[in-house]
């Protein structure tokens, strides 16, 4: 039987954008308009309405028995103009943090989860001149704002995967494929981490516990015999997967090559060496690698799924292995304890979403057996969402909602992680 001790926290995770709606002033807003760019045209104006059922969302998970709530709140609703603060959408995170903590719920708040305002997309977004100085600013006006109900802070969801997304795959604003802006973007992100941590830390003090939510897969040679293919493999764990996390840990992000990258003036890739006080890990699944000279762009590695594997509705591997990896090597590179920040399944009819979640705990539960420091799992996610590009196809929530009616209505997966979270047993 495998348990969990009692100070761990069971939690769901979510972000602004993709559950509030109401907000018009991100540039994920008005990338959404622009024909195209999202599947089956969704558009995040309402997405689950949560601006105004966060009530009612939490009376769910307070009935689930959760303990912990990972959240967003949205930089474009709290400063829609240049230096221009939103009182009164700061007022209402903060009645919502203290429900939340009223409720026997301990919120983990991320600052940067993909969206920006919109005035600083046109000016340059991650690229702009001052992007650290402007996350910097946001983070002190949370924190001030903010601090007294909330302990736990992410700076910056999957910056790695923003990079891609944004600016060598095209898929995501400002869609631009350049390698060379992904690594700058890339390399502005850390420099902005730093600069936040080192914001939250400096009004909140040492009692604040800040972190990144990393997203990290595992990289697997396609055939383990080609050396090409192991070679792939590496370079892209180590590029892709690795380089923002081992920065923050080691103060070096591409090795030798970090001198090359020109970062914001002043900033140098050792600073970033110990700026979290937990590491936060994003998983989902493997990569299994190819060389590939037709993937220039994507440093010549082909990803491909196994044949015969177990995947989510979007595709994705089921590799549970890769959680219980990950988390052992990362406790001890980071040194730091370990929070899983984000791990769900995209699973429409909710049949491979039970034993998904049993066999991801279960890798956490043997880890902490064996003495690695884990201290909490966030499901992505409480509710269906709005999936970025994907729009409202990929169904993650414990949750199911009826995007025309609101309606929310807990699946068999959401009953049985509550009983899960309050039992602390995987039988
Ligand atoms: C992660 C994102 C999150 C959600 C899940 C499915 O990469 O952080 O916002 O979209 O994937």
């Amino acid at each position: 039987m495998l348990s969990f001790p009692d100070s761990f926290r069971f939690g769901t995770a979510t972000a602004a954008t993709q559950i509030e709606g109401g907000c018009t002033t991100s540039d994920w807003y008005a990338f959404a308009q622009q024909p195209g760019r999202i599947k089956g045209g969704g558009r995040p104006d309402v997405a689950c309405d949560g601006w105004r059922r966060w009530r009612d969302d939490l009376a769910i998970q307070k009935s689930l028995g959760l303990g912990a709530y990972r959240m967003s709140i949205e930089w474009a609703r709290i400063e829609p103009r240049p230096n221009e603060i939103d009182q009164a959408a700061l007022d209402e995170y903060r009645r919502m943090l203290g429900a939340m903590r009223d409720a026997g719920i301990e919120p983990m708040v991320t600052l940067h989860h993909f969206t920006l305002p919109k005035w600083l997309a046109d000016r340059g977004g991650l690229l702009a001149e001052g992007f650290h100085t402007r996350l910097a600013r946001f983070a002190r006006v949370a924190a001030g704002a903010l601090g007294d109900v909330c302990r736990f802070w992410i700076t910056i969801n999957e910056p790695n995967v923003l990079a891609a997304q944004a600016y060598l795959l095209g898929a995501w604003p400002p869609a631009r494929q350049s390698p060379t802006e992904a690594l700058r973007a890339h390399h502005r992100m850390l420099a902005a981490h730093v600069a936040a941590y080192r914001a939250l830390k400096d009004v909140l003090g040492d009692d604040a516990q800040v972190g990144v939510a990393h997203h990290l897969r595992l990289a697997q040679p396609a055939r383990p015999e080609s050396s090409a293919d192991r070679m792939m493999a590496h370079v892209f764990a180590r590029v892709f997967n690795d380089s923002f996390a081992l920065a923050t840990c080691t103060g070096r992000m591409y090795g030798p090559l970090d001198a090359l990258v020109t970062g914001p003036e002043g900033f140098r890739v050792a600073e970033a060496r110990g700026t979290q006080d937990f590491f936060g890990i994003n998983y989902y699944s493997r990569d299994v690698v190819r060389f590939s000279p037709g993937h220039a762009a994507e440093l010549f590695a082909e990803r491909s799924v196994p044949p015969g594997v177990e995947v989510s509705d979007l595709g994705w591997e089921v590799y549970p292995e890769g959680l219980g990896m990950i988390v052992r090597a990362w406790a001890q590179r980071s040194g730091v304890p370990v929070y899983i920040t984000e791990n769900g399944i995209a699973d429409a009819t909710d049949s491979r979403r039970g034993p998904f979640l049993v066999r991801h705990l279960a890798q956490l539960a043997r880890a902490i057996a064996d003495g690695v420091d884990v201290r909490g799992y966030f499901h992505w996610s409480l509710l269906d969402n709005f999936e970025w590009a994907e729009g409202y196809g990929p169904r993650f929530g414990l949750v199911e909602v009826d995007y025309a009616t609101q309606d929310r209505r807990i699946r068999d997966s959401g009953h049985l992680y509550a009983k899960i979270a309050r039992e602390r047993v995987l039988l």
